[in-house]
């Protein structure tokens, strides 16, 4: 454990393996925290108190000193009640806090096998693949899931039962850590060998007319390597029934090809062994393997040209304070700047329409003005006695 410690801590097992590593920098990060919560919170005797009892406790536990044991049990022993509490609490806490760490190691481990094409233990895949061996038919699964009865179950445990605002607090804590792990392997998972990647959000997306159709390359296509190659293309346009203007998310990057034979190479990235990519950075090796697994010809030569790749964009309802403002469609140089095949008042001008538009407003104001006058002129007048 490392609660509240602020030095190097010496209770982390040196056997600890580097899978390990970012468990416990979670549990110590927590640890940390919670010390300085405690010492705010509680005041500083109450800090020094529990971090007597924790390094009391690690010392006998790991170095069996029983001079620390004996210590630790007088301590224990001679606390006040409101001390007794508040170490409980504290230690409880602890355990609330490692627990969200572990969870949090779990799920990291996860996405590392699942990223290694590995499947785990207890996943729906292992089930599955492991019900095939059995020689159990797809139907038979379907029509046991069918008749299933599935509810969660809650357990009786009285510690179990927890507020919601705790729960909320947890979960928080949760996501927070989730989000380090990701700021963490932005930084540093990526290697520029790999190239450059853009990391950006709150991307504004590129409106394309659209129809639902997506036309694909296909690996063996022929390219024009002098221009961006689509890897796809949403189709439809302005004068097709059903087409639409929908957002799509571009991703622009460059591939290599193959310069004699005039088609985009399959490159082998991922996987421990001596031809991946990311594994040695060797590019013709990577696309020997990839091509061979592909069956497709190669002539040996490659090149890199830039390719761009739409994903439609669906299911990105914005809270009403996000709305996109109008001013951002009509408007030049607005989202829909590409656009073409409609009228969008403020980014499109039509002098006719435009004078049309004014001349209405100008007649209409006209009118106001003499209406007006006429009146201001009509209660002018002098009364007749
Ligand atoms: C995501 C882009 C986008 C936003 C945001 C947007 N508009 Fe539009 N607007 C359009 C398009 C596209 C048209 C249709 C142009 C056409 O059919 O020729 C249009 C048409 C219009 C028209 C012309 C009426 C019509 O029926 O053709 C008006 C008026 C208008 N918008 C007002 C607004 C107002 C007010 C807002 C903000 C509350 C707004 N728009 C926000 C894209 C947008």
């Amino acid at each position: 454990m490392g609660l509240m410690k602020t030095t190097p801590d010496a209770a982390v097992p040196k056997r600890a393996k580097d899978n390990e590593r970012p468990l416990i920098d979670d549990i110590r990060l927590l640890g940390r925290i919670l010390g300085d919560v405690i010492r705010e919170q509680e005041g500083a005797q109450a800090f020094e108190l529990i971090e007597k009892i924790r390094t009391l406790s690690v010392a006998f536990r790991r170095d069996a000193d029983h001079e620390a044991d004996k210590a630790l049990k007088k301590l224990l022993k001679n606390l006040s009640g409101d001390q007794a509490v508040s170490v409980i609490r504290a230690f409880t806490y602890f355990s609330h806090l490692a627990n969200l760490a572990e969870d949090r190691h779990h799920i990291r481990r996860r996405t590392v096998h699942e990223r290694m094409g590995d499947t785990q233990e207890g996943s729906i895949d292992v089930a599955l693949s492991r019900l095939r061996w059995a020689g159990i038919a797809p139907k038979t699964i379907a029509q046991t899931l069918a008749q299933s009865y599935v509810s969660p179950v809650l357990t009786a445990h009285p510690t179990e039962v927890q507020r919601k605002s705790i729960l909320d607090a947890e979960r928080s804590i949760a996501q927070l850590l989730a989000q380090r792990d990701s700021i963490k392997e932005r930084s540093s998972a990526f290697d520029s060998k790999k190239g450059n990647f853009v990391w950006d959000s709150y991307l504004k997306p590129e409106y394309r007319w659209f129809n639902g159709k997506v036309s694909f390359k296909t690996i063996g296509d022929k390219i024009d390597p002098s221009r961006t190659v689509e890897i796809n293309h949403p189709e439809g346009g302005p004068d097709q029934p059903g087409a639409r203007i929908w957002p799509f998310k571009v991703h622009r990057g460059k591939q290599a090809y193959d310069p004699e034979n005039k088609n985009l190479l399959v490159v082998h990235t991922a996987g421990e062994d001596d031809t991946a990519l990311w594994h040695n950075f060797d590019w013709p090796k990577a696309i020997q393997t990839g091509m061979r697994t592909a069956g497709l010809p190669w002539s040996g030569k490659y090149d890199f040209v830039a390719t761009e790749m739409s994903w439609p964009l669906a299911h990105m309802v914005a809270p009403k304070g996000d709305a996109v403002p109008c001013a951002q469609c009509h408007s030049d140089a607005g989202r829909l700047q590409g656009i073409d095949g409609i009228y969008l008042p403020g980014r499109d001008r039509n002098r006719l329409l435009d004078m049309i538009g004014w001349s209405v407003v100008l007649v209409a104001l006209l009118g106001v003005l003499t209406h007006g006058v006429i009146r201001i002129c009509v209660l002018c007048q002098p009364k007749k006695g």
